[in-house]
């Protein structure tokens, strides 16, 4: 090999194709994230046996979902944008790869920032074909901790907020001062099986495997709300108890508009305020758009959408797809990641006690130093995240909680850093041939 490297070396015209014939069993060798699957996108329908009157919630809730707010409802189908905010429609955020997804290819808060003559700057963590970012402050300006959202953007300069005058978050001293942390969208797609799993079914699942866990370090625990004790599970923290309870938050925190839930505007300050609230509402005297009081508000509407979505569907199995299913359980994946829990008895059919192949333990795991925040919310603490659902995964373009890669090898990795439960599980991974590395990828492409 060496000499045949010399000859090469002093024959200098042939040694690039040399090179080029030396790197092709490599590159075939090395395991590759085989990139976004193709194909439908088996997602954003909703589930096929629903009755007349849950068909009719889903599209109900799917408009509602995919509408555009403007600041008094002049400049679109609805009012109550702002005025702070950081998108000005769910679909916009939850868009890839079909209504309900997560972040798509082109990041649509880079055109709203100057939307309708708005004077907002785009923040540097914010690009074009970035993903969508909403973004928290870890301490306070006392230096206390945060952690609560603060909007990217402001209605000032807008046509339809004349005489409203905000600022911006400073986002260059947040960065300076290695203050401010990102989360992507999370997917809703098969959300109402989440919402319908028992909390029983969560905590009988926390104690099951118990000598294999603690053997690879793995623990994890449930998450509370901190004020009643009760279970909670959506979020990347699994910080929220119901749909209901994220809708109505998503609708404040992220587009600004007040609704039965979260009935109070976030900002107040004078000149920025130009409906009354709570903006969206069950109207006892008949409701807005001359909708009759039986018309649910948009937040129920946004809840039907996301309880009556159906599960992603999986792509095409194979012998490695198959073999890369049985590797992910057996290097310790599936310990975090349960494929399937199931749910209760419940009112809709559709989810009324099925196995949901959500790939999650709905618990909070130590992720270790790579992955932290430094935000804590409920029980879960500034390293600790929920495991993610993999359900979908193979149509998703950005990973982990801030979507700081697109490439799933690079996922896994960032699974080891200094504290996480996960160092054994993925030094298991890391020990394994290429060929069951590929498998598994290939597995995870094709949830
Ligand atoms: C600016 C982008 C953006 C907009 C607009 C937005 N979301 Fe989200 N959504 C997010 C982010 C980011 C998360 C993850 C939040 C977290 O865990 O801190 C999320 C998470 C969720 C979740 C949790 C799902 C789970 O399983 O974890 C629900 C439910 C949700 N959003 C519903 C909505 C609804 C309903 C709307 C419209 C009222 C909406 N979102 C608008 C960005 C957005
Ligand atoms: C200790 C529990 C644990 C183990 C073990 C574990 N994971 Fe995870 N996984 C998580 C958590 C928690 C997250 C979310 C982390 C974040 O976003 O910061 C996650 C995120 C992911 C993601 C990104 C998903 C998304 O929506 O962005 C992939 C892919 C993934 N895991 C695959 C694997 C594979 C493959 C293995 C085995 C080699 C594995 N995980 C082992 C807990 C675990």
């Amino acid at each position: 090999m060496r000499s045949t490297f010399g000859v090469c070396l002093r024959l200098q015209v042939l040694c690039p194709l040399f090179i080029f014939v030396l790197a092709i069993p490599v590159t075939v060798m090395a395991q590759t994230d085989p990139g976004l699957r193709r194909g439908s996108a088996g997602a954003g329908n909703p589930f096929r046996n629903l009755t007349g009157g849950e068909l009719a919630a889903f599209s109900f809730g799917k408009d509602v979902f995919q509408e555009v707010d403007s600041v008094t409802g002049t400049l679109s189908a609805a009012g109550g944008l702002g005025p702070r905010f950081n998108l000005d429609s769910c679909s916009g955020c939850h868009a890839f790869p079909e209504v309900g997804g997560s972040a798509p290819a082109i990041n649509p808060q880079i055109a709203v920032a100057t939307k309708a003559g708005a004077k907002n700057a785009v923040p540097w963590f914010l690009s074009i074909s970035g993903p969508v970012r909403v973004a928290r402050f870890v301490r306070n300006a006392a230096g206390g901790p945060d952690g609560g959202v603060h909007d990217l953007f402001t209605i000032s300069g807008r046509s339809d907020a004349a005489g409203c005058n905000l600022t911006q978050p400073d986002f260059e001293a947040a960065r300076a001062a290695n203050n401010v942390v990102f989360r992507i969208p999370t997917p809703l797609f098969g959300a109402g099986l989440i919402e319908a799993i028992d909390d029983a079914a969560i905590v009988s699942n926390a104690a099951d495997n118990r000598e294999r866990k603690a053997a690879l370090g793995i623990s994890g625990h449930v998450n509370r709300n901190d004020n009643d004790g009760s279970l909670t599970r959506f979020g990347w923290k699994a910080q929220n108890k119901s749909l209901s309870i994220f809708a109505g938050e998503a609708y404040n925190v992220e587009q600004g508009v007040t609704n039965d839930i979260f009935p109070n505007e976030r900002e107040s300050t004078a000149g920025c305020r130009f409906n009354a609230t709570p903006e969206d509402h069950i109207d006892p005297n008949g409701g807005r758009r001359n909708r009759p009081a039986t018309t649910p508000s948009d937040v129920l509407g946004f809840v039907f959408f996301m309880r009556f979505l159906d599960a992603p569907a999986r792509g095409a199995s194979s012998t490695s797809v198959r073999n890369g299913e049985a590797t992910f359980k057996s290097v310790g994946c599936a310990l975090c990641h349960t494929p399937s829990l199931p749910t209760a008895s419940n009112m809709t059919d559709s989810l009324s006690r099925v196995d949901v192949d959500l790939f999650s333990d709905l618990l909070v795991h130590k992720m270790g130093s790579g992955l932290a925040d430094g935000i804590a919310q409920g029980f879960a603490s500034g390293d600790e995240f929920r495991t993610a659902p993999l359900w979908g995964l193979g149509q998703r373009i950005f990973y982990l909680h801030d979507g700081r890669t697109k490439d799933l090898a690079e996922a896994i990795s960032a699974h080891a850093s200094s504290g996480s439960e996960a160092n054994r599980v993925t030094s298991n991974y890391n020990s394994l041939p290429a060929q069951p590395k590929q498998d598994l990828l290939n597995f995870l492409r094709s949830l």
